[in-house]
């Protein structure tokens, strides 16, 4: 009874009851089965498999097949997920899904802390909506038509918006982009994913998971003085390590919960990623309440309570480890530069500073991001703007201010927050990605020079801000960010060093205060949102918009379903030696304008991955013409000939990303096998549903045998079966052959992806069916 909770106000005929109701069901049936006290994360993950009464549960060991609650991508990765899933020929998404634009809108400063009227968010937007107009266009009529809400560009960051408006305790999320698991701030187990998984969602595939470790970190104490939640994940980071979380969901509790608001949660959530961890996640408490009924979610905060028995952990549920943190004691913090798990306590920066010889002059300081943009953040940086004002002082450095979503930027205007941050000299971006992804013209720092900068952003690696690899990045709280601004120094510390006002006199800044939530609800600020037409109708009769002369974007037609024979006399495009990642395979950095356009990026398929037999890169012998080569024009010139090709790969072939173009480029270019050492799971399941064959070798050292001057055919295709090996037969030039095992671990499904071409295929005539 009572008043239904939609999933959010955009989908009014989607109930958070049916999901909550649909979980408790799988739930009887896991306990029953395990027996054992479970983690909040283990609830979620478990509450939402596909055959709970069948599904094989272990830790860090089995596959989950789970049904996620919705799907989220952001402007860059939405290009192919949106194109791909067009090519299935499915109606309309099956999961709740967005599409948020953010990454692509530059943010151009001026080189003096003062802004002149070429700079702000509303001179950058109007920038981006211009130089976008192709991918803004495309994504938006293809959500209209595909049944996907479009945030427009200015309207929000993806984790920010999803915070406001879809994230709720215990839903199950997945999203194309690695900082998802900020949801975690309002007990969403959400997983950023590649674009291969939101496709699978949105057409309505189970989504398989490894069943992740669950770590447990207990708060104790109370957050006081200058550090913040921030500081809470600096600390984690430094802990673990950046790889420390790889297979984990870091499940926080304990009672010091209680003195952290949602979207403190949310930041220490997002950031969990900066040690690898697949989420990030906290049991339900009463602020995320709070929050929910800020953000106009009242009837889910209270269904939310009533359901809270699965939304907390068991008593006795078991972590795999258990960190412990007190934030009575625990400092603030400065971590980097270069990697975020450089943990620096505040009372020893100073010295390592010193001892490491980083550049002390701070460039530049920046505060929001998907990451750190809340009322509360904000209120308390404008606190310390405050006082610095009332002593005269103003940023000695170009400051920015990125806030997460529009409605926060309507609120923090309202509320009087953003003036002082302003008249500090501080620089209004967009509410977008901006400098946080590199997507930052910045004319005070020549390429290369060596400078130090501090952000409230997440990920400080070389050259992520501003394409400079001399570029010391520092991440820190958005209030300690905001007192360095003052200082310029990286050597400064406010809770110890004053600054030196105007008139000669001292300025001790006090800890800052901030409102958690705006006490006045939050403004909405201009309308972002477009939401898709409901009826079939009306959708059904919309195009979608892509010029066939564009160099960006480039509809995809369905592979071709195979052929019915084994492969004969591929040619091998080449044997790679040694390590070959998913950035081997498919480059990013310059290339990912080209991240809509498969053709156009397939120029850039294996061009990092080394020659086993030069060592080189990007150059191979073509077997039809006895000349050298690129690895991409030498398959277009197989593929134009007609003549199939493989790639024979070394260890963990694929590792790294689940970038679905290290598996689309080689299917587009026609590629037929890659048979390797070994295989990185994630890109094995990624080649299989673009229909390609990923084989192994029984023998590994077979590998040795196979030289690229050989002709493969791949035999016992049309008894493709579970469990049965196939026979590689190579021709040598000389004219003598061989004959190999190749194994592969296709199950009956993704057998059927095989032969009707991919993935996607099999799923539209299923549909269809
Ligand atoms: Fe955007 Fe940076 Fe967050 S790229 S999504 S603001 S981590």
């Amino acid at each position: 009874g009572g008043a239904q909770a939609p999933l959010s106000r955009f989908e009014p005929y989607e109930y958070l009851e049916d999901r909550y109701r649909a979980m408790e069901e799988r739930l009887r049936v896991v306990r029953r089965r395990l027996k054992r006290p479970l983690t909040v994360a283990e609830k979620i993950l478990y509450g939402h498999l596909y055959d709970p009464e069948t599904a094989d549960i272990r830790r860090g060991e089995s596959y989950l097949r789970l049904r996620p609650d919705r799907v989220a991508m952001q402007d860059g990765t939405g290009q192919m997920i949106m194109l791909q899933f067009m090519s299935s020929g499915l109606p309309a998404s099956r999961a709740p899904a967005t599409i948020h634009c953010d990454h692509l809108i530059v943010g151009t400063t001026s080189p003096q802390p003062d802004r002149g009227s070429k700079y702000g968010g509303e001179h950058d937007l109007s920038a981006a909506v211009e130089a976008n107009r192709e991918v803004y266009d495309f994504l938006s009529t293809a959500g209209s038509k595909y049944g996907v809400g479009f945030w427009r560009p200015g309207s929000g960051i993806i984790h920010q918006v999803l915070l406001e408006n879809y994230a709720l305790p215990g839903l199950l999320m997945i999203g194309a982009d690695s900082h998802t698991p900020n949801a975690g701030g309002l007990a969403t187990l959400a997983v950023g994913v590649g674009g291969a998984d939101a496709v699978d969602v949105m057409a309505g595939l189970p989504w398989e998971l490894k069943a992740p470790r669950v770590v447990g970190v207990r708060l104790t104490g109370e957050l006081n003085g200058w550090t913040s939640p921030k500081d809470v994940i600096l600390k984690v980071a430094g802990l673990l390590g950046a790889k420390g979380g790889t297979g984990c969901v870091l499940e926080y509790f304990g009672p010091g919960l209680a003195s952290l608001g949602a979207t403190g949660m949310a930041t220490i959530a997002n950031m969990g990623a900066e040690v690898g961890a697949t989420s990030s996640l906290f049991p339900l408490t009463a602020r995320m309440g709070d929050y929910l009924e800020a953000t106009g979610r009242a009837a889910a905060a209270r269904l939310a309570e009533g359901f809270s028995e699965h939304l907390v952990a068991d008593s006795g549920a078991e972590y795999d480890r258990v960190y412990d943190i007190d934030l009575s004691s625990l400092e603030p913090h400065v971590n980097g530069p270069f990697t975020p798990d450089l943990a620096h306590p505040l009372s020893a920066f100073r010295e390592q500073v010193d001892r490491a010889g980083w550049p002390r002059a701070l460039s530049a300081a920046l505060i929001g991001s998907c990451t750190n943009s809340s009322y509360q953040d904000m209120a308390r940086a404008a606190a310390v703007a405050r006082q610095a004002l009332d002593a005269g002082l103003r940023a000695r450095v170009p400051f920015t201010v990125s806030p997460g979503s529009e409605a926060v930027r309507a609120t923090l205007a309202r509320d009087g927050l953003l003036a002082p941050l302003e008249a500090l000299g501080g620089t209004l971006l967009s509410n977008s990605c901006g400098p946080c992804i590199g997507q930052w013209k910045r004319t005070d720092v020549a390429k290369g020079q060596p400078n130090s900068i501090l952000t409230s952003f997440n990920r400080n690696v070389p050259a992520r801000n501003d394409g400079n690899p001399g570029t010391h990045a520092f991440v820190a709280s958005p209030e300690l960010v905001t007192a360095f601004a003052l200082a310029g120094d990286l050597r400064f510390d406010p809770t110890r060093d004053s600054l030196t006002a105007p008139d000669g006199s001292e300025v001790r800044l006090r800890p800052p205060d901030g409102d958690e939530l705006p006490s006045r609800g939050f403004e909405s600020g201009a309308a972002g949102y477009q939401a898709p037409p409901a009826s079939d109708a009306e959708r059904s009769s919309l195009r979608v918009s892509v010029d066939l002369a564009s160099q960006r974007l480039q509809l995809l037609r369905p592979f071709a379903p195979w052929d019915g024979r084994d492969v004969e006399d591929a040619a091998v495009l080449i044997k790679v030696k040694g390590r070959c990642t998913t950035d081997h395979i498919s480059m990013a950095g310059p290339w990912l304008k080209y991240r809509g356009h498969l053709d156009n990026i397939s120029n850039n398929m294996l061009v990092g991955a080394v020659n086993a037999v030069t060592g080189q890169g990007n150059l191979v012998r073509n077997v039809l013409t006895g000349e050298e080569g690129t690895v991409p024009a030498t398959a277009r010139s197989y593929q134009s000939a007609g003549v199939p090709w493989v790639v024979i790969g070394d260890e963990n072939y694929g590792e790294g990303s689940s970038r679905e173009h290290a598996a689309l480029e080689p299917r587009h270019l026609g590629g037929r096998a890659v048979i390797a050492r070994s295989f990185a799971r994630i890109h094995e399941t990624n080649l299989k549903k673009q229909g390609l064959l990923p084989l192994t070798f029984a023998e590994p050292s077979d590998y040795d045998l196979v030289s690229p001057a050989d002709r493969l055919s791949i035999r016992g295709l049309t008894a493709f079966a579970p469990g049965v090996p196939l026979v590689l037969e190579g021709r040598r030039p000389d004219g003598s052959s061989y004959r190999l095992t190749v194994n592969h671990t296709f199950n009956d499904n993704q057998i059927n992806w095989f032969r009707h071409g991919s993935a996607l295929n099999a799923m539209a005539v299923e549909f269809r069916a």
